[in-house]
């Protein structure tokens, strides 16, 4: 996921104006992330500032926190990162406007994707944000962007998911997970989620029709084949996932385990060659901000057909913590910062 988005430390006008937010000066742990004010960003013509309230901790964050892969630096900056500020899910309330904008006045409760979102305000091109839904905090709304448009786009465009398919969700407790199950169920399939023995009672809740807890059963060895593999984990050789899909199933890698240099991509290509042979497909993505995504989210939200699970909510201050969380790679849903 790439940020589309500008802030204030990214280009926009200076006003002399400051902000608290997180900031990093060099790539590294989070013992790297400070918080400290800087100068507060200005909207463009085609932009708002959002004042923010609640922001989500994705894996991309911390990617852009240590630099890793060395890959995503062609494009973050080689030695040092090109921008200090960090985070991508935002959710709070717009308070200014540039003179072109016309879908949102100063007041509106939003949520979508800003570039710096772990900060008191973030400067926003208006396509990637929708209207908050009035029944969700603004936690849980922060919490979806990045995780439910992996999601969605995983399972619809990738996976070419259809009605009544059997899908198979490895890593159901997670942020894209959490999601991913309650999206297959709302697009009429028969869901399986994998996960540990403490959440197994949750992805139930979600929705999902069968759950198989990792820690005492190998999903690759029931001897069921799925139409559709969403796989958050990368943890298994690509034989095994081969060997639970339909003849015409598809194989969608999501996440994998990261290589310091090429990050997933070693897990992705090998995948991408050895699904060459035979009649099952497989699929790599980045997720894209796709602004009818998020419109569909509001919808769902709205109408209680999709939920946000959050985990812990740290801070600004915290942020570290809330860093140090997501490493664990064992979060439930989301962890989430707020102002
Ligand atoms: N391609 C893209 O555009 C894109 C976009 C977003 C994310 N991603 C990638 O997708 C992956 C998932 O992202 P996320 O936000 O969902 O991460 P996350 O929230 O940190 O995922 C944590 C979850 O992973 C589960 N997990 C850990 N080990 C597992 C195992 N062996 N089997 C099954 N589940 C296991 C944990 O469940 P338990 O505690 O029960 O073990 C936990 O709930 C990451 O690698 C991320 O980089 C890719």
């Amino acid at each position: 996921m790439t940020a589309q988005t500008s802030t204030g430390e990214q280009g926009s006008t200076r006003t002399g104006a400051t902000m608290r937010a997180s900031t990093i000066d060099r790539y590294g742990s989070a013992d790297a992330l400070t918080v400290k004010e800087v100068e507060c960003p200005q909207c463009g013509p085609d932009e708002v500032v959002v004042a923010v309230r609640a922001a989500s901790v994705n894996p991309y964050d911390w990617h852009n926190m240590t630099g890793t892969p060395l890959l995503m630096r062609l494009g973050g900056g080689w030695r040092t990162p090109k921008s200090s500020l960090l985070g991508l899910d935002v959710a709070g309330v717009i308070k200014s406007v540039g003179q072109n904008v016309t879908r949102f006045a100063a007041g509106d409760e939003v949520f979508g994707c800003a570039a710096g979102a772990f900060a008191e305000y973030a400067s926003v091109k208006v396509d990637t944000l929708v209207r908050k839904p009035a029944n969700i905090s603004f936690e849980e709304a922060a919490a979806v962007p990045v995780a439910a448009l992996t999601a969605v786009q995983g399972l619809r465009d990738h996976g070419r998911l259809t009605q009544g398919q059997r899908v198979l969700i490895n890593g159901a407790s997670g942020g894209v997970g959490t999601y991913a199950v309650q999206l297959a169920k709302h697009f009429g399939a028969e869901v399986t989620g994998v996960c540990s023995t403490k959440n197994v009672e949750m992805v139930r809740d979600l929705g999902a029709d069968h759950v198989v807890d990792y820690k005492a059963d190998d999903f690759t060895a029931r001897g069921i084949e799925y139409d559709l593999i969403l796989d958050n984990i990368g943890n298994r050789k690509i034989s095994h996932y081969k060997r639970c899909l339909s003849p015409s199933g598809s194989y969608v890698a999501v996440g994998a385990p990261k290589d310091r240099v090429l990050g997933p991509l070693p897990h992705m290509l090998k995948a991408l060659l050895a699904f060459k042979v035979g009649t099952r497909r497989a699929a790599v993505f980045m997720a894209q901000q796709t602004p009818s995504d998020l419109e569909l989210f509001r919808e769902l939200l709205d109408s209680g057909a999709m939920r946000s699970v959050i985990d812990t909510v740290y801070p600004l201050d915290e942020i570290a913590a809330a860093f140090r969380h997501l490493e664990t790679g064992h979060a439930r849903g989301k962890i989430i910062v707020t102002q």
